[in-house]
């Protein structure tokens, strides 16, 4: 594990859409692979938040967030000068040996999505998946390139069949994407308290065993996962 820990001073921290986009400086740290994870503690918070590079400009790491909870929240109400406590890059990323890339985010699973695109280089396809029309001004942070679609277009019916699919977003988004395209590489969500396997907080059911996702993801192959009874049926009707 090369992850550090680290205190960042915040450099910027801006609205976009209805998420808010935090910039540190990274203070030696490395910004790791696409799709691994950094946690991030809020001063005064006793629970650090786990968060994919969303950005890695020299120097700096930006991370999306979206306020779900008074962690988030503090995370998101930090201003420039603030400092906050970073610790990573943890968890598996994707695997960037790809031929025909399609990157694939739903919601607030695009946070690492332009990160993924400038490190796989060219200009990838990109299908960007949102719930509402205020929640797609964050697409502003995805590459010209993105096809935006909001509910009820759902981003499996943008063809996503024959592409090497790297795919982020809330879990029935993630089985149905599956079912389209079985060699997906899926980053699942799971609650996380410490990110480094200690908690056991973030274990999910991966080939038939109880794994934590922490250290076998978030990136797995696509059909590991197993969903659960209402979110397949939810994804059933997602592709239907
Ligand atoms: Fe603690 Fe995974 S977050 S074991």
């Amino acid at each position: 594990m090369n992850a550090s820990r680290r205190s960042c001073r915040v450099t910027d921290s801006e609205r976009v859409g209805l998420y808010t986009l935090v910039r540190v400086e990274r203070n030696g740290l490395e910004p790791g692979i696409p799709g691994q994870f950094f946690m991030l503690e809020a001063p005064g918070r006793l629970l650090p938040r786990p968060f994919s590079v969303c950005l890695a400009p020299p120097g700096e790491l930006a991370f999306l967030v979206d306020v779900v909870g008074p962690g988030t929240e503090a995370i998101a109400a930090l201003e420039p000068g603030d400092e906050i406590a970073v610790f990573g890059p943890l968890g598996n990323g994707y695997r960037l040996d790809v031929e025909r890339p399609l990157l694939v985010g739903g919601g607030i699973g695009i946070a690492p999505l332009p990160y993924l695109a400038e490190q796989l280089g060219g200009e990838p396809r990109i299908v960007a998946g949102f719930r509402s029309a205020e929640h797609a001004e964050a697409a502003s942070i995805l590459p010209p390139q993105t096809e935006v679609v909001i509910d009820p277009t759902l981003v499996t019916s943008c063809h996503l069949e024959g592409w090497d699919v790297l795919a982020c977003g809330p879990e029935p988004m993630l089985h149905a994407v599956a079912a389209l395209c079985p060699t997906a590489q899926l980053a699942w969500e799971a609650p996380m308290a410490c990110g480094y396997g200690a908690c056991y907080g973030c274990v999910v059911e991966i080939d038939g065993a109880l794994k934590r996702l922490c250290v076998d993801g978030p990136v797995l192959a696509a059909p590991r996962v197993k969903p659960a009874c209402d979110k397949l049926s939810q994804a059933t009707e997602a592709i239907a």
